[in-house]
């Protein structure tokens, strides 16, 4: 018998250091997550002038916050003066940002506005304080935020691919219903890598497995991020597809929502219809059914520690205890992140040991693993 690696199989490109060191850390930061999109919140967290929404990634604090109508500003979480935190709470509302130290007074949009004891002009322009900022775009209802100092391609333009699918669950109609940070002892991409794989789930998710359908899975796994030679894409589309004769992705596949989304309809429930988006690096995923969709956002705090960030939403009318339950809403997706959690936090730990080496993987059994470490290692050249 043939015990050597075949054709089929590959072997992780990433060793023990990239899941580690602080120094690629900030490596990732500089080439990937101070220059991409992240996705920062839905509009509906935001329902009025002067509400926000805090969040943090790579070390850093960024405020999220509505202005006037559909305009949004993000606000880095550092006081001009002398640095202080404005923010503390992770939402609230607010006239103005007005620091806890010194009260210097900031506009929404960041402007230095009133300085005690210091009139404009006196000391210095209040012009040349200005809170630092990072870029926003709303699409489809998601609020994403870039930290790169120039002008990017819009976001709307790098997914248009993905606007037929989106179009049909309307998720700028829809409203946030429940959010769970999972704080993870893990370098993100152990967290992505295990967002990427099903070859774990027959063995990890029950739960999940009840209503997914796990092959159909592991096939859309194989295109998502496929090297078309050109090198692997950075996005992906495709739905968790569930099992034939299920409406929706809950526990026993029925219905969560009576509302249904966008121009969904009776027929689509019957069909079971989902749709996908996928962005790698900086990883975000975003689920719609019928009548509910769902959100992933992975952001690293440090080498070691990650957020993910589980989101989940309704119409926006529908009401809850009356048209959808939230321990329904989230069953599905809470049972299988907090069953991947431990997956991931021992996986962590094994990549620790200094006997840890990259090990074989079947290129046809988990495909993306290896297609995400290409484009990662891409862009941090
Ligand atoms: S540090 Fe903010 S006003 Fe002094
Ligand atoms: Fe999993």
């Amino acid at each position: 018998m043939n015990t050597s690696p075949t054709d089929k199989t590959t072997f992780s490109l990433l060793e023990r250091e990239y899941y580690m060191s602080e120094e690629i850390f900030e490596r990732e930061y500089d080439r990937i997550y101070s220059r991409e999109w992240i996705f920062a919140a839905h509009v509906s967290q935001l329902p009025k002038k002067g509400a926000y929404v805090k969040f943090s990634y790579g070390g850093e604090e960024i405020v999220v916050v509505r202005d006037e109508g559909d305009q949004f500003h993000a606000n880095l979480n550092v006081c001009r003066h002398r640095g202080f935190r404005l923010c503390v709470e992770e939402t609230g509302s607010v006239r103005a940002f007005v620091c806890g130290y010194h009260q210097w007074r900031y506009d929404l949009d960041g402007s230095l506005v009133g300085v005690p004891q210091m009139p404009d002009g006196e000391y210095f322009d209040y012009k040349d304080f200005p809170l630092r900022t990072a870029q926003t775009e709303v699409w489809h209802g998601m609020i994403f935020v870039n930290l790169n100092s120039v002008p990017v391609e819009p976001l709307g333009e790098r997914l248009a691919a993905f606007d037929a699918t989106i179009n049909k669950f309307a998720p700028e109609r829809t409203k946030l219903a429940h959010s769970i940070k999972y704080e993870l002892d893990a370098n993100w991409k152990i967290v992505v890598d295990n967002a990427l794989e099903c070859y774990h789930c027959r063995g990890t998710h029950q739960t999940l497995c009840a209503v997914v359908d796990v092959a159909g899975l592991m096939s859309d796994l194989k295109e998502w991020l496929a090297d078309t030679g050109d090198g692997p894409s950075d996005l992906g589309q495709a739905g968790m597809r569930i099992r034939p004769g299920m409406q929706t992705l809950s526990a026993d596949g029925t219905l969560i929502a009576q509302k249904l989304l966008g121009s969904c309809t009776s027929v689509d429930v019957d069909d079971g219809i989902s749709g996908g988006v996928m962005v790698v690096p900086n990883f975000f995923y975003a689920a719609f059914y019928v009548d509910h969709w769902w959100t992933i956002a992975i952001r690293p705090i440090s080498a070691r520690k990650t957020e993910l960030i589980y989101s989940w939403y309704v119409r926006a009318d529908a009401e809850e205890g009356v048209d959808f339950d939230v321990d329904r809403l989230i069953e599905v997706g809470h049972t299988t992140q907090s069953e991947d959690n431990r997956l991931i936090a021992r996986t962590q730990a094994g990549v620790e040991s200094r006997f840890f080496e990259p090990g074989p993987i079947g290129s046809d059994v988990e495909p993306a693993l290896n297609d995400f470490a290409m484009n990662y290692l891409k862009y941090l050249d």
